[in-house]
């Protein structure tokens, strides 16, 4: 166990479903919630980390919202990303795509220029120190009208440069892809490659939408597609990326128990999953430990991970030519 730990911390991986307010630690939540007199109902860290029992999706994204309500400033931006990108470095997180969400701070009334300034600081930071390999991805809230999600779109227009993609996340159900059809198609003709989370709580025909209406190239989670044989046959064929996120299904009770997870016979049928921390400080591990979970629960092999990590680079948003050089380095390893 220990020496599969040790090989997982140094294989080189890319993280392509986190959400930057997910990694908010503990830690970093009490100091900036004391920092602007924010009131929250944790005493301590223990009780933040106590609070992170979940039976769906929509009871974490209230904890998840509230604790995102202390980032006010543009060093609270900085400092969030950078101490992911930190994580990256000492996780061997070769390349990750973050989901920025400018609506929920947009909510507490803070203009998406402060959260794009300190966010792009530390990206530049964290690439100029040691390479680090970042891009970022425009996530539109679901449970918000499509308008606020086009006017979202436009205020991101000063920033389109810093968008690789658009997603789609917050609460899937009862809100189908089909509601943002016209977001998708304007993000589309701004160029942006496009994915959406579909199939975590949503039945499989959401995936099927996120391909057939939004025009998705990748899904965040999809786990729901083996409810379907014919869509698993299909994202095998068109091998379409599914960012699976084994730590985050357990806590959100989308399988009862790590042994239940189906990533490894989603793999089995040639599928492109990877594997993500979807919100690291509240599901109990980054990327590194859900690997260990795999390995702990399912069995997890080296062989397996290292398609998982090959995947993880195939279905990344890089160019050919960046996707070639971390190839070469994950053939090294
Ligand atoms: N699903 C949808 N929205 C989210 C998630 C998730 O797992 N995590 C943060 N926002
Ligand atoms: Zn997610």
């Amino acid at each position: 166990m220990a020496e599969f730990n040790d090989w997982i911390a140094g294989l080189p991986k890319a993280e392509l479903h986190l959400h930057i307010d997910g990694s908010l630690e503990p830690g970093r939540l009490l100091q900036l919630a004391g920092k602007h007199g924010v009131d929250l109902p944790y005493a301590d860290e223990a009780a933040v980390t106590a609070a992170c029992e979940f039976d769906n999706l929509d009871e974490f994204l209230a904890m998840y919202y509230l604790g995102a309500s202390v980032l006010r400033d543009e060093e609270d931006f900085y400092n969030l990303m950078m101490d992911y990108l930190t994580k990256c470095r000492t996780q061997n997180i070769r390349h990750c795509e973050v989901m920025i969400e400018p609506q929920t701070y947009a909510d507490n009334g803070v203009p998406i220029d402060i959260c794009m300034r300190g966010f792009k600081a530390a990206v530049n930071d964290a690439r100029r120190e040691w390479g680090q390999s970042c891009l970022m991805i425009l996530s539109i809230m679901r449970h918000a009208p499509e308008e606020e999600g086009i006017k979202t779109l436009k205020a991101a227009e000063p920033y389109r440069d810093d968008f690789i993609a658009l997603g789609l996340a917050s609460s899937e159900v009862p809100f189908p892809p089909a509601q943002f059809k016209r977001l998708y198609e304007l993000a589309a003709s701004q160029e942006y490659r496009l994915g959406a989370h579909a199939g975590e709580e949503g039945p499989p025909g959401y995936i099927s939408d996120a391909l057939d209406l939004l025009h998705c190239e990748r899904i965040d989670h999809g786990i729901r597609c083996a409810e379907d044989p014919a869509l698993v046959e299909r994202l095998a064929r068109e091998q379409i990326p599914l960012t699976v996120c084994p730590l985050s299904n357990v806590r959100l009770r989308c399988f009862n128990n790590m042994s239940d997870h189906n990533i490894l016979q989603l793999l089995d049928r040639n599928l492109c999953v990877t594997v993500n921390s979807d919100d690291p400080a509240y599901f109990g591990g980054y990327l590194n430990e859900n690997f260990q979970a795999l390995h702990a629960h399912l069995g997890l092999d080296k062989v397996q991970a290292a398609r998982l990590a090959a995947n993880s680079f195939t279905a990344s948003y890089l160019g050919d030519a960046e996707k070639a050089r971390f190839f070469e380095e994950l053939e090294a390893y």
